[in-house]
């Protein structure tokens, strides 16, 4: 009968395990949008900014990883500033915010339509953490535009954050640009 249990137990565990890694991969892209050129002037590549490439394919996405106690997310640089390449103001209050600040823009399935605007979220990495707050949309589902500074869409796991995330992660400054975090919501 103890072994009898245990057999169940492990299955249940296999079982729940499988589910969770089926729904961690479930988030399927939604589509392709083609890349225009930006035009003369447009699209800032400073901090490592990607550009929209004629023609070129991006997949975009409306959901993100399902969340855990520990979701993996990738950490990207981002001005929220004027003129920063952010683009225009964040979408939670239209406004500009200083990159002295730790504020961060999630991909559209994690920012939640809105839902998740000014929710302070724990960034770790380094064995060191940072709680920082959702100002912004990276968006996953459009991109290549002059709202987005001429920029692909985002991918469905990032967290693009202002350079005080990355100072406050100790992160050496010739490293920053991309990063492998850990998130708790
Ligand atoms: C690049 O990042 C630095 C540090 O966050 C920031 O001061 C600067 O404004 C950024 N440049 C642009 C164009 O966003
Ligand atoms: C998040 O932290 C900021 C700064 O400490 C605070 O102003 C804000 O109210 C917090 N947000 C929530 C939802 O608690």
């Amino acid at each position: 009968m103890k072994s009898l249990c245990l057999t169940a137990s492990v299955l249940l565990h296999v079982l729940i395990t499988a589910t969770l890694d089926f729904e961690a991969h479930a988030c399927k892209p939604s589509g392709k949008l083609r890349g225009k050129k930006p035009p003369p002037g447009q699209c800032n590549t400073e901090n490592d900014s990607d550009c929209c490439k004629e023609g070129k394919l991006y997949t975009t996405y409306q959901c993100s990883p399902t969340v855990s106690g520990h979701t993996k997310a990738v950490l990207t640089l981002n001005s929220f500033e004027k003129g920063g390449d952010g683009g225009g103001p964040s979408e939670c209050d239209n406004r500009y915010h200083s990159d002295d600040t730790p504020v961060v823009a999630l991909s559209t399935g994690w920012f939640k339509k809105k839902r998740r605007c000014f929710n302070n979220i724990t960034i770790s990495a380094y064995g060191r953490s940072v709680v920082a707050m959702v100002v912004d949309e990276c968006d996953s589902t459009i991109g290549c535009d002059a709202e987005h500074d001429y920029q692909p869409p985002c991918r469905n796991n990032i967290v693009d954050a202002s350079k005080s995330v990355w100072e406050a992660l100790g992160v050496p400054h010739d490293d920053w640009g991309e990063l492998d975090i850990f998130l708790l919501f």
